[in-house]
């Protein structure tokens, strides 16, 4: 066991816990931050993505330990039902998901694209996206919610 500092959304916790443990883990059974999901456990659904100092990371192959001090963000970071952020609006009017499951990744995902790259082509967001798998199939409004999203945002911006 081991007292472990992390910057979680904005706030600083302390953990107590084995070094090793998944970051995943430590998010949801001691942080109680539960959105971030757990699907594979081996790195390749992209459901349990978060922002690690802006960059998307799969969460439950990250020892805890690795990631002691850096800026973590996840989706209970992103917005609020009082103030969604532009992509949670913009999912919603897409309807784009079924089940919801990957969802969280993949908004991490795309907030990180439009971070770097705010009028992101199809192929471009297709590509950010390119490790979060959606089992309902939902690819398709999903890409169009994110295109949705990046012209609200440069609209918002320009106005
Ligand atoms: S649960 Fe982490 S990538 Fe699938
Ligand atoms: S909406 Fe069900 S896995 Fe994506």
């Amino acid at each position: 066991m081991e007292e472990i500092t992390l910057n979680v959304n904005g706030k600083v916790a302390r953990v107590g816990v084995d070094p090793d443990t998944p970051l995943l883990d430590v998010l949801r059974n001691h942080l109680g931050l539960v959105g971030s999901k757990f699907g594979c456990g081996l790195e390749q659904c992209g459901c349990c993505m978060v922002l690690i100092d802006g960059k998307p990371e799969k969460s439950c192959g990250k020892a805890v330990l690795t990631v002691a001090g850096k800026d973590i963000l996840t989706i209970e970071g992103l917005g609020t039902p009082e103030r969604p952020h532009p992509l949670q609006t913009a999912f919603l009017d897409e309807q784009a998901g079924q089940c919801g499951y990957c969802l969280s990744g993949i908004l991490v995902s795309a907030k990180a694209l439009l971070d770097n790259n705010p009028t992101p082509s199809r192929a471009e967001i297709a590509a950010a996206l390119d490790d979060n798998i959606c089992r309902c199939g939902s690819h398709l409004r999903i890409l169009r919610a994110v295109g949705r999203a990046a012209a609200a945002m440069c609209a918002g911006a320009a106005a």
